[in-house]
């Protein structure tokens, strides 16, 4: 795994809704390194922990790096107060991401916070995909003017039909399967989103790569705070690490 360790500087940022952020800093050499699915782990201002956050976009010509989070507590909170011209001290990027196949009918299934890391994948994919991402209310819907932006078929879902489908991006994604072909899907989300996708490309026999968001503590392999259930092909389960050996794994050997 290479990563290094940069001192960023914020170019923007915004508040796309209610307490989720997004921010674009300069950051040339991880940028360079980066790819879809990784994660940045940024020092908190007055903390000694640093915390995970997900890439949404990287730009290795432009030397910036793009993520959203959500304030969860005192560490996001202390990070959403962040302006324009200060000083982030990331690591990364970190992480396997996702590996990328060839594939000529993706679907892309994003839930809450966990939609961003999509984005990349929109990107790269293009019009092979479609986009499936799920809130909790259209106050809470995020990038769907950047999915439309990636040329991907976009279908939104809230789980109280304030916005786009009333139900789950599951139920969505069943649908989109009775009348389209599918070769691979890949998720982020809450986790009983993903194992109920999880569940739906092995019915259907598609490959599918998840993005587990497991709590970190180091970020590195040192401190198994992030470790998982992992089966393995001979049979045998294995305490895997999201961080090192994830977070992108196949849906199949997760036990959910
Ligand atoms: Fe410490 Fe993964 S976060 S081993």
């Amino acid at each position: 795994m290479r990563y290094t360790q940069e001192f960023t500087k914020v170019l923007t940022c915004r508040e796309l809704s209610a307490g989720i952020y997004e921010y674009t800093v300069a950051a040339p050499q991880i940028s360079r390194l980066a790819r879809a699915g990784q994660f940045v782990q940024i020092l908190v201002e007055g903390k000694q922990l640093r915390r995970p956050i997900s890439l949404a976009g990287f730009d290795a010509a432009a030397g910036t790096l793009t993520f959203i989070f959500e304030i969860r507590g005192e560490g996001t909170r202390r990070m959403a107060e962040a302006q324009v011209g200060d000083t982030l001290d990331l690591i990364g990027p970190l992480g396997n991401g996702f590996p990328l196949p060839e594939a000529e009918h993706v679907v892309l299934i994003g839930g809450g916070i966990g939609t961003p890391p999509m984005l990349p994948l929109a990107q790269y994919y293009g019009g092979k995909a479609t986009v499936i991402s799920g809130f909790r209310s259209a106050s809470s819907v995020i990038l769907q003017e950047e999915f439309a932006a990636a040329g991907v078929t976009v279908t939104l879902c809230t789980d109280d039909g304030s916005a786009g489908f009333n139900g789950f991006t599951t139920q969505a994604l069943e649908a989109h399967l009775a009348s389209h072909p599918c070769d691979l899907i890949c998720t982020c989300g809450p986790t009983p989103m993903m194992r109920g996708v999880a569940a739906v490309a092995a019915k259907h026999g598609i490959s599918c790569f998840v993005s587990l968001e497991e709590r970190m503590g180091c970020g590195f392999g040192a401190c198994v705070g992030c470790a998982v259930d992992i089966k393995q092909a001979n049979g045998t389960v294995s305490r895997l690490k999201v961080c090192t050996d994830g977070p992108v794994f196949a849906g199949e050997e997760v036990c959910w």
